[in-house]
């Protein structure tokens, strides 16, 4: 299916702009956003750009009953030369279409999503936000609308995509180290579950974990397996990297897993810079052992929506790990500098990682 030209309908009351310096994360939201319908009879229809509004519901449908839906998370970045990029669009895209099939949600084709996405950033362009750390966040989403009580996949289904300019995910800064409660108990996804998958549940199935991690002191929890409770793999909503010695280790994807684009990147820079990098299961007792052994020289989280945030603590079965004296890792350093210098256009895109709208 291609699209065509998608219909704009402009907003008569454009909002205000916030100051770039208190963005926040996902606080703002832009002037439009782009919906498009799909029912199992007719297939994808009526794309349009519109004004940011609530979107009318019928209380009877199944994603607010079932959880039928997901979405995706991508950014767009002002470069040092004012124009707007996309950040690894067709990845995302294929991920949300790859995704779809184990929530029974229809797949949008990757290359229609690329030309939704840009066809509504290009309309909102001015938002994009140009301060140090700041994106302009995109959300695609796809919701299950079909006004039905029955338990089966819906039949009709809404993608829609909103923008929100956002300046560094945690209030403290981006590179700020967080402490982390290693989360013995409750389980984020469990096997030949969602959580390969952008599924909402798993966001929603993360909530009392991360909510009575910060009521003592903690930014987030380090997932473990969903089993034994033993093997790392992730942390908070992002995926996980240790560094232990001179290796670089990050869980193997499987199907609790998410294929996070941030993880690819950094995968990629740092065999290009050719340390020692392993995807490999990882056992919470392999990171104690390490520390108390002086191994563990870095932890750190990666997604799109922080890139790479280091942890400066880890809470474990009463013991406190501190990782190199609270402070950001060297490596953690490295890669942010390097990912966030693409993605500002300031160091060479050597992978063809963004695309111009
Ligand atoms: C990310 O780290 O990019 C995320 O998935 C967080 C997002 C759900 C706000």
């Amino acid at each position: 299916m291609a699209l065509g030209t998608i219909p704009v309908h402009r907003t008569t009351t454009p909002r205000p702009r916030p100051p770039e310096d208190q963005l926040g994360f996902g606080k703002v939201f832009t002037d439009h956003m782009l919906t498009i319908e799909w029912t199992a009879r007719d297939g994808w229809q009526d794309a349009k750009i519109v004004p940011y509004g609530p979107l009318a519901l019928d209380p009877a449908a199944s994603a607010l009953h079932y959880g039928q839906m997901m979405f995706e998370g991508m950014k767009a970045f002002r470069g040092a030369d004012g124009k707007v990029q996309l950040w690894r669009l067709m990845r995302h895209c294929q991920r949300m279409h790859d995704g779809a099939p184990r929530l029974c949600l229809p797949a949008l084709p990757p290359e229609d999503m690329a030309e939704a996405v840009r066809a509504l950033v290009k309309v909102d362009e001015d938002w994009v936000p140009s301060a140090p750390d700041s994106a302009l966040y995109i959300r695609p989403t796809l919701v299950a609308t079909e006004a039905f009580l029955g338990v089966r996949p819906a039949e009709r289904v809404l993608f829609f995509i909103i923008l929100s300019p956002v300046g560094a995910y945690y209030g403290a800064g981006a590179l700020t180290p967080v402490k982390i409660f290693v989360e013995r108990e409750l389980t984020r996804a469990a096997p030949g579950g969602l959580g390969a998958v952008k599924a909402a549940a798993n966001y929603a199935a993360s909530l009392q974990a991360a909510v009575r991690a910060k009521k003592d002191g903690y930014a987030q929890v380090l997932w473990l397996d969903g089993v034994r409770h033993e093997t790392l793999e992730e942390v908070g909503t992002m995926n996980l990297f240790v560094c232990i010695g001179d290796e670089l280790v990050t869980p193997p994807l499987s199907d609790s897993i998410l294929s996070g684009v941030t993880r690819d990147c950094v995968l990629t820079v740092a065999r290009e810079w050719g340390l020692k990098v392993s995807e490999r299961p990882l056992s919470i007792s392999e990171v104690i052992a390490a520390h108390a052994a002086g191994n563990l020289a870095e932890v750190f989280g990666t997604g799109t929506a922080a890139v790479v945030s280091p942890v400066g603590e880890l809470a474990v079965d009463g013991q406190r790990l501190v990782i190199n004296d609270g402070k950001v890792g060297a490596l953690s350093l490295r890669l942010y500098d390097e990912i966030t210098g693409v993605q500002r256009g300031t160091r060479p895109d050597r992978h063809g990682w963004l695309t111009a709208l």
